[in-house]
């Protein structure tokens, strides 16, 4: 059985006492309604993380994760936050190729690899996000879009470390537009996803990683795109800002 996981990406909202605050009154609710075998993983910025991982304590469903991480270990990079201190304390999840980090930030394939590496390496599992602009899907390149990124961005990891990863597809043209991609379309790319990962792997490694949707997910749209046969969960932005919406969200696993 594969994990089900649905992760809140807060982007850059939140100052400290309205993050503390947010994640209080969803982790009871967490405590109170969630009964299946679900994960919840809260994305937060970097200033809640270590509070945020303490407060998570108190369920085993929570876990906590940054939005970013750079790719040396340690070093002379200003402003910069390293695999090894969002570890130190205690997030367990890293967000790695957000669309907005590759469009605003210009990250590349080759280094998220980087990134990639430098998380595995510090055991925390990468969230590594893939997905197509619109132009991409208009010109009907969005395969191979999609598998490129793959390929340059994690699959030269090895089998063993390959298998940690979670992979998050969020179509750029759903994201915080309130457009999402239908349950058909999603399944669609998951299921190419996943077939890559057997290829390239193997069937094992493929049936056992967790692929999450992201992309105006809300709780009104998630139970149908999680009913499908390989989405996994998903990767949830604006809704993850109300508690209510958000375990709403994961209560689709119950
Ligand atoms: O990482 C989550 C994300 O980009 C989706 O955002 O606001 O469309 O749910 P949203």
């Amino acid at each position: 059985m594969r994990k089900k996981i649905v992760a809140g990406n807060w982007k850059m909202n939140m100052d400290y006492n309205e993050g503390l605050t947010l994640f209080s009154e969803m982790i009871d609710l967490v405590k109170s309604e969630i009964t299946g075998a679900q994960q919840a993983v809260v994305c937060s910025p970097f200033i809640h993380l270590h509070s945020l991982a303490q407060a998570a304590t108190a369920s085993d469903k929570v876990s906590i994760g940054a939005q970013n991480a750079h790719q040396a270990e340690v070093g002379a990079y200003t402003g910069e936050i390293s695999a090894k201190m969002i570890k130190s304390v205690g997030a367990e999840y890293v967000i790695l190729g957000h669309s907005e980090r590759r469009q605003y930030f210009g990250e590349t394939n080759e280094l998220l690899a980087k990134k990639t590496d430098t998380v595995l390496k510090n055991s925390l599992i990468p969230i590594f996000c893939i997905g197509e602009t619109l132009q991409e899907r208009e010109a009907n390149t969005h395969f191979d879009v999609i598998k490129a990124q793959l390929v340059e961005g994690v699959f030269h990891l090895e089998a063993d470390a390959f298998a940690k990863l979670v992979i998050a597809y969020e179509p750029v043209w759903a994201i915080g537009t309130g457009v999402t991609a239908s349950a058909e379309q999603a399944q669609e790319i998951h299921e190419f996803i996943r077939k890559e990962i057997a290829t390239k792997y193997s069937q094992a490694v493929a049936d056992e990683i967790t692929i999450l949707y992201g992309g105006s997910c809300n709780p009104k749209n998630a139970p149908e795109l999680f009913a499908k046969a390989d989405i996994d969960g998903g990767l949830i932005g604006g809704a993850s800002l109300k508690a209510r919406d958000f375990v709403d969200i994961l209560k689709v696993f119950n």
